[in-house]
C-alpha cells in the first residue's frame, strides 16, 4: 500500500513537472476545456500575419438561465454588429485591406481564403462556416493588410470591439492547429 502510494506520488510529481514545462503544449489545441483558441489576423512590423490566441478570461461554467451548467465565455466589449451576405454562385475577392476595426469575425455559412502577400511565410488561412476569428490588423499596424476571397453564399458577422478594447489573450505564433487535423 505504501509502495503504491509512493509510486502514485512519484507519478503525479512527474506529470506535474511535465505540465509545468509544457503548459502551453498541453493546453493548446482544445485539450484544455477552459480556453478558446482562435486565429487572430494581426499587424506585425507593418505586415499582416496570423497568430493563435487563447482568449482570456477563459470559459466558465454558466449560471445564466438557458445555458446553466454549460461552458460560456465572454466576447468582450463590443461596439456594434453587422451581418454580411456575399452573393451566391460567385467568388468575391475583397482585395487587400486592413481590418476596418479591431473585431470578431464569425462565419455563419460558406468559406473564405485569406492570404498575406506581405508575409510570404504565412500560409493562406482557410475560414470555414462555424468558425470565429479575430482581425486586428487595423490601419497603422499593417501597410497593405490581408486579402480575403469569399465563396458564393458566404455569410459573415462582424463584431467590432469598443475603441481601444482588445481581449486579453495568450499568444502562440502562427495559425491555430486545424480542429479536425
Ligand atoms: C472542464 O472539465 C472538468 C473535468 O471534466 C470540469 O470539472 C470543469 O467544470 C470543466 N470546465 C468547464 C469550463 O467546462
Ligand atoms: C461600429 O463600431 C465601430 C467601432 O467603434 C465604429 O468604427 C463603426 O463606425 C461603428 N459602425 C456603425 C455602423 O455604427
Ligand atoms: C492562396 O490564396 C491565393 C489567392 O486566393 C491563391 O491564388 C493561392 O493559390 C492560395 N495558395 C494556396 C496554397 O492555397
Amino acid at each position: 500500500m505504501q509502495l503504491l502510494n509512493t509510486l502514485l506520488l512519484a507519478l503525479s510529481i512527474a506529470t506535474t513537472s511535465v505540465r509545468a514545462q509544457d503548459d502551453l503544449d498541453s493546453t493548446y489545441g482544445g485539450v484544455d476545456n477552459t480556453t478558446l483558441w482562435v486565429n487572430a489576423i494581426v499587424g506585425e512590423s507593418g505586415a499582416s500575419t496570423v497568430e493563435c490566441w487563447g482568449i482570456q478570461p477563459p470559459f466558465v461554467v454558466s449560471t445564466q438561465p438557458g445555458t446553466v451548467g454549460n461552458k460560456i465565455l465572454q466576447l468582450g466589449q463590443l461596439a456594434n454588429a453587422s451581418y454580411t451576405q456575399f452573393p451566391p454562385g460567385v467568388i468575391t475577392d475583397s482585395g487587400l485591406h486592413n481590418a476596418p476595426n479591431a473585431q470578431w469575425v464569425v462565419l455563419l455559412a460558406g468559406q473564405g481564403n485569406i492570404n498575406f502577400p506581405d508575409s510570404p511565410s504565412t500560409p493562406n488561412l482557410t475560414v470555414n462556416a462555424g468558425e470565429i476569428l479575430i482581425a486586428v490588423d487595423t490601419p497603422g499596424t499593417s501597410d497593405v493588410g490581408h486579402r480575403s476571397v469569399w465563396n458564393g453564399g458566404t455569410i459573415a458577422l462582424q463584431l467590432p470591439f469598443e475603441p481601444g478594447f482588445v481581449p486579453a489573450h495568450k499568444t502562440v505564433k502562427g495559425a491555430c492547429p486545424k480542429q479536425d487535423a
